[in-house]
């Protein structure tokens, strides 16, 4: 008989107090005159599956890119990581990555999935434990964007926070600095953290790997909509909506909308009856930055964020880089 997962619940989309809560920044959103919806509602069950999907498509470079960082340069990120140690995994989706560093003899004592979609979390984490009996598993079903709070029974020492796939990119580089802040918070000075970065290059990858030819990326952003429409009551018609994603070499990120294809209005019930709000044919919702750093970038930000002796790996094109760094004294 395979061990349970522990699986501890903080953020429960369905519980009426929560969903109250996510209803009202969905709303306060929408009703921005730039109309704005946080990336963390691409990732019901469906969204989650898509964003799997996405990592296959040959222009999206990232995973692949990060795997093979992992492959080439194993003995180095093994001796960063040491022994007896527990692997906090920020976003685990599937679990796959840290499934294929325990495969590859990186070895935990304790592994900790924390994700944000929790029914996605349980299926993977049951499936991992399964395959892996010797390591304690537990799963956190927590928004870590808003709030960290770690249980209790977790021993402080040696906590090795592991957050691969660039989702730092996500946050705008202030907030990725406050989010840094909070995770050295979370470790004592045994501690540290083991981070995918993308990295900036040529236009035109970034551009295809955010709208590839099948459109796998399309679907991942629409997808929102249908999330919203669950989770607002909302009356958004998914084809009225366009994918947009492009390079803003500016703020080195790329930018992702839904463009109106028409005039048209979306609306979902208030304590007053109905919000309602209009779009112009063309009009943007925004709902996902993904910003790319230097090298040298990135190590300030970790650096002024209160993390020591950083290392980085990187690929033979320089496309993507992973950082190991220790919380400074
Ligand atoms: C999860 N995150 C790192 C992805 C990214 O590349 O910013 C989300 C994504 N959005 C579109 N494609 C992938």
């Amino acid at each position: 008989m395979p061990p349970q997962v522990r699986l501890h619940q903080i953020l429960d989309w369905d519980s009426p107090q929560q969903n109250a809560g996510l209803r009202r920044e969905l709303a306060a959103g929408l009703l921005q005159p730039q109309a704005y919806i946080a990336p963390k509602f691409f990732y019901d069950a469906l969204g989650s599956r898509l964003f799997e999907a996405i990592t296959e498509l040959p222009e999206y470079y990232p995973t692949r890119t990060e795997a093979a960082i992992f492959i080439e340069h194993l003995p180095a990120i093994r001796q960063a990581l040491g022994e007896d140690f527990t692997l906090i995994d920020l976003g685990c989706g599937s679990c796959v990555k840290a499934g294929k560093l325990f495969h590859a003899g990186v070895l935990p004592t304790r592994y900790v999935a924390v994700d944000i979609s929790v029914d996605f979390l349980r299926d993977s984490l049951q499936h991992l434990q399964r395959e892996l009996p010797a390591i304690e598993m537990m799963g956190i079903g927590l928004d870590f964007t808003h709030e960290l709070q770690l249980p209790d029974e977790l021993p402080p020492e040696r906590r090795m926070f592991f957050y691969p796939g660039s989702s730092i990119g996500n946050f705008s580089p202030p907030e990725a600095g406050l989010f840094l802040q909070r995770l050295a918070a979370q470790m004592d000075s045994s501690g540290g953290l083991l981070i995918g970065v993308d990295l900036i290059k040529d236009h035109a990858l970034l551009d295809a790997a955010y709208d590839d030819q099948l459109g796998v990326t399309a679907a991942f952003n629409r997808n929102l909509l249908r999330h919203v429409n669950a989770r607002l009551d909302a009356d958004f018609d998914i084809g009225d909506w366009q994918h947009v994603a492009f390079y803003n070499a500016v703020e080195t990120r790329i930018e992702m909308y839904l463009k109106a294809r028409r005039a048209l209005s979306a609306s979902w019930p208030d304590a007053a009856g109905r919000s309602l709000r209009h779009f112009a044919a063309g009009e943007r919702i925004h709902t996902e930055n993904s910003y790319k750093y230097s090298p040298q970038g990135f190590t300030a930000l970790l650096a002024s964020a209160g993390f020591a002796d950083i290392q980085l790996w990187t690929d033979p094109r320089a496309w993507f880089a992973l950082f190991f760094a220790r919380r400074a004294g």
